[in-house]
């Protein structure tokens, strides 16, 4: 966290600066960071998945063959040799690309940020999931757009309202310079995009000339179900971010956009000037990694991980939340989505909890308008099994006290 002093430089900074502000999660994340919380509020993938032995062959691989390249800079498109697993991963999707279709950036955040530096000029509508990743709001922020937030129901975006939102545009004879979208089992929601809805969006995006954003860290992270077509898959138009942070490694900072030829020429022109080339000595460990790994089995064995912390979270939060508290299903991924009665700010209920040494994400962090007082995320990912089922116990506990401090406060104010 930055330390707070007077700021004698308030009057040089650019108005976009303004609109940054230090994510909701960061500043969280360093009180949680204490090992006597148990911290469901980071989306970190579990620690004990890394495979340490293997990263360490990895890494003497590297230096090993490729030693002078890998401490050099490097191409700013990308290295071929992370390239081709990229392509390899993204046609199990059923998406085709060459290794011209895509750029290597520093963790899909850049690719956040470079598509919001290549296509927003302030006041530009810019449409966006209500909730929506917190970081994806942050990164477009930055280049003070409109944003515009189409909720969301247990089928992801709710394309009704998408087109009534597309139509309110056309009516000022404006149009929004993309959707972004988060189809599999969304951050912070928890949900995915039906099929039916996929190819409506599709249809929109034709008749209103809108750009689609998917990004899909999650994707390959399915406990149940049947793999449903990307929008990438359905659509070649489509800007798609991938990134190997919760199927490997976030430390690795390592992540990819495949878009349109002219698209993608400018966002090489905006990575150009915002760090050259990603890193070549993290590109090639990851290479050498999954030349010696098999993507699918490693996978594997970090779905079935997943999977059973999020039962452990579902039963708890049976066993000990309210029955006047609901939440989603997510069939992959790293979080549930929480709603409590609308009376509870979950924002202000967040100092009881961490005097109970449990911690969630507030709802309202991930809405561009503020809104989503009474909801939180609930991140299932990193800790151990027994710290989920202790961390929802106390933290139903939380939520029960806050509803009959507000039901006693209600009696005493009717009596
Ligand atoms: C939906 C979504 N997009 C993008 C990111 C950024 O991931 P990274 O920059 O590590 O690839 C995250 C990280 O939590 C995320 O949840």
């Amino acid at each position: 966290m930055v330390k707070y002093e007077f700021d004698k430089w308030a009057d040089l900074y650019a108005s976009r600066t303004n609109s940054m502000k230090s994510s909701e999660i960061r500043d969280l994340l360093s009180v949680t960071a204490r090992s006597d919380i148990i911290s469901l509020a980071g989306g970190l993938p579990y620690t004990k998945n890394f495979k340490l032995e293997k990263v360490v062959e990895a890494a003497r691989t590297t230096m090993r063959k490729e030693g002078g390249a890998a401490l050099q800079y490097g191409p700013s498109e990308g290295h071929i040799g992370l390239k081709k697993h990229i392509i390899d991963l993204m046609a199990t999707g059923d998406i085709k690309i060459d290794e011209t279709g895509l750029v290597i950036t520093g963790g899909s955040q850049q690719g956040l940020d470079l598509i919001a530096k290549i296509f927003v000029d302030p006041g530009d509508a810019v449409i966006v999931e209500a909730p929506s990743y917190v970081g994806a709001l942050n990164a477009f922020s930055a280049y003070q757009p409109d944003l515009i937030g189409v909720p969301m129901d247990e089928n992801g975006m709710i394309v009704d309202l998408l087109e009534a939102e597309l139509k309110k545009l056309a009516k000022q004879r404006k149009k929004a310079k993309f959707l972004y979208t988060v189809p599999n089992f969304h951050n912070p929601a928890g949900v995915t995009l039906s099929l039916s809805r996929r190819k409506r969006i599709i249809e929109l995006s034709k008749k209103y000339q809108l750009l689609l954003v998917e990004d899909n860290p999650y994707g390959k992270l399915r406990f149940e179900g049947e793999n449903i077509p990307s929008l990438k898959a359905l659509d070649d138009d489509v800007v798609y971010l991938g990134t190997f942070s919760k199927i490997f490694s976030p430390g690795m900072r390592l992540g990819w956009v495949a878009a349109p030829a002219p698209i993608l020429e400018k966002i090489i022109f905006g990575k150009q000037a915002a760090d050259l080339c990603t890193s070549s000595f993290t590109q090639r460990l990851v290479e050498y990694f999954f030349n010696e790994n098999n993507l699918e089995d490693y996978l594997g064995g970090m779905i079935n991980r997943y999977r059973s912390h999020r039962d452990i979270m579902l039963k708890s939060l049976e066993e000990h939340f309210p029955s006047e508290a609901s939440w989603t299903y997510p069939r992959g991924g790293f979080f549930v989505w929480a709603e409590l009665p609308e009376y509870i700010d979950t924002t202000e209920m967040l100092a009881e909890a961490i005097s109970k040494k449990v911690a969630y994400v507030p709802g309202r962090a991930f809405f561009a308008d503020g809104s989503g007082k009474n909801y939180m995320r609930l991140a299932f990912c990193y800790p151990e099994e027994k710290d989920i089922y202790e961390g929802i116990k106390r933290l139903g506990g939380v939520v029960k006290s806050q509803m009959s401090l507000y039901n006693s406060v209600i009696f005493k104010e009717e009596k």
